[in-house]
């Protein structure tokens, strides 16, 4: 008998992804079938985001247009009803530092409070990518900063759009 494909949720706010994203979903894919990459309408954390959340999905489907194992789907409310919806029960975070970790590791028990079934397994990025977050991204970017090393080229047409030709180093 086959078993059923594993999904990986990989959620996120995505305010913009970054090429340290792309890094874990890549990642994912090595331990997965498919990635689905859950794009929240608000973290938890998070002010109001930079990108309406049908800008960051249509820049991350336009970013894995050619890729068939990996999904982007926009997502409100609870990430374990989210997830028990689409019938996935592993959900992957990536930890650049320890400084990430209690954090993700209270949310990781507090979503498996909520859902036992759910796993949650961290993933390392690589190392050139451990000091990469969207919130420096958005930074460096308002203020006319060069992000392209740091951001997909479909992410990088956006925020051109946004801040001039400068943050592509132009
Ligand atoms: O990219 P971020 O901001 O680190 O992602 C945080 C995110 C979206 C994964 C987290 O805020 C989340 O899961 N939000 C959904 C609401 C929820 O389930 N909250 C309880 C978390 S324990």
């Amino acid at each position: 008998m086959q078993a059923d494909p594993q999904i990986a949720i990989y959620p996120g706010s995505f305010d913009p992804l970054t090429l340290g994203h792309d890094d874990i979903v890549r990642r994912a894919l090595k331990l997965a079938d498919g990635v689905l990459i859950a794009v929240a309408e608000r973290a938890t954390h998070a002010k109001q985001p930079m990108f309406p959340i049908d800008e960051r999905v249509r820049m991350i489907e336009e970013v894995y247009a050619d890729e068939p194992a990996i999904r982007v789907v926009p997502f409100s409310g609870l990430l374990v009803n989210f997830a028990r919806e689409q019938g996935a029960r592993l959900i992957v975070r990536g930890l650049r530092a320890v400084s990430d970790f209690e954090y993700e590791f209270q949310m990781a028990l507090m979503n498996r409070s909520l859902w036992p079934e759910i796993e949650i397994i961290f993933m390392a990025p690589a190392t050139s990518y451990t000091f990469l977050s969207s919130s420096l991204v958005r930074e460096v970017a308002s203020l006319g900063g060069d992000v392209s090393e740091f951001v997909p080229p479909t992410v990088l047409g956006c925020l051109v759009d946004r801040f001039g030709p400068d943050v592509a180093g132009l």
